[in-house]
């Protein structure tokens, strides 16, 4: 309904990739559908009492040589009307809340596809422990699959919000938080840490690839494959000197490479649409810039200026770029 209603006003539901009024999921319909009812409810209701304001403002306005109208202090009648209404307002509002609560708390069903999310200043980094597969920033799922989250933190408060998904839940230090959703269409969706979490939560952005069953198995396919070997003598092969040599490999997973966990797993950083949590289209250009200097790109980024040199760029760009 609240969709129809931005129609109505010309607004474009696609010029907002991140609203909540255009629900993909059966968790974010949960929540639209209960919308859509109370929104209902509070228009009948407004139109009710203006109707009745203005029946009243005619028929007893005063008029010349009109008695004095009839004193209703202390009716007992009206008190319990306008104690009832509320009474039985608030009920329509509270029963279908509480159901939808209870609805998108609820276990996953069993057969889910099992996902750890997980909040680092200022990405997230996401595990399919079942398939073996680490990834950053972008979330694959096949379509119709229900996917169960656990959300977790490394460091501080984030939220994981996926709003055409459906709501923010919280990813709290020290606990695992879960949700699920099955995404009712395929497509791209985009998602925003939703909890203030320091200098950059606004880059803390992700980005939903909901596919078909058959792409999904594909793109796990390829996640598992060992990352590419460069031929010796290519640019790509002084990159991945560089990398192995210089400080990168205390914060990055490169199968096979390296094995750090702070940063992003870039054993397949190659076949990513986006850089440094989703604020960048992932282009040579982009992720010359970024190495150049990341704090620049992105304020506070624990990722550090580490003064390389334009060549050394350009051999670092070369050997990630090709980790398809
Ligand atoms: Cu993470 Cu805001």
């Amino acid at each position: 309904m609240l969709a129809c209603l931005a129609g109505v006003t010309g607004c474009k539901i696609e010029q907002f990739p991140q609203t909540t009024l255009d629900p993909k999921s059966d968790y974010a319909w949960i929540i639209q559908r209960l919308l859509d009812q109370q929104v209902f409810w509070v228009v009948v209701i407004f139109m009710l009492v203006l109707a009745i304001q203005m029946f009243i403002l005619v028929r007893f306005r005063a008029r010349p040589g009109a008695p004095e109208p009839k004193h209703i202090h202390g009716n007992t009648m009206i008190e319990i009307a306008w104690t009832i209404a509320p009474a039985i307002i608030l009920t329509l509002v509270a029963v279908p809340t509480v159901i939808a609560i209870y609805q998108t708390q609820a276990t996953a069903p069993a057969g889910a596809l099992h996902v750890r999310a997980i909040g680092h200043q200022w990405w997230w980094e996401f595990q399919y422990p079942e398939l073996g597969v680490t990834t950053a920033s972008e979330l694959y799922v096949p379509v119709g699959k229900t996917v169960a989250v656990d959300i977790e933190t490394v460091d501080v408060l984030h939220s994981f919000w996926f709003p055409a998904m459906g709501g923010k839940r919280d990813a709290v230090p020290g606990r695992v938080n879960h949700m699920f959703f099955a995404a009712d269409t395929t497509g791209t969706f985009m998602g925003q840490c939703a909890e203030l979490c320091g200098t950059s939560h606004a880059n803390m952005r992700m980005k939903l690839i909901v596919n078909t069953p058959e792409e999904f198995d594909a793109w796990v396919a390829s996640q598992k494959a060992d990352p590419v070997h460069p031929d010796s003598m290519s640019l790509a092969a002084r990159g991945k000197q560089q990398f192995s040599q210089g400080a990168c490999i205390a914060c990055h997973t490169i199968t096979g490479v390296s094995a750090g966990v702070i940063g992003p797993n870039l054993t397949h950083v190659g076949s990513r649409t986006t850089l440094a949590g989703a604020i960048y289209e992932n282009n040579p250009e982009n992720l010359g810039h970024w190495l150049t200097d990341p704090p620049a790109r992105k304020p506070g980024s624990l990722m550090p200026n580490q003064a390389l040199t334009p060549d050394q760029v350009e051999a670092l760009v070369a050997y990630l770029t090709s980790l398809k």
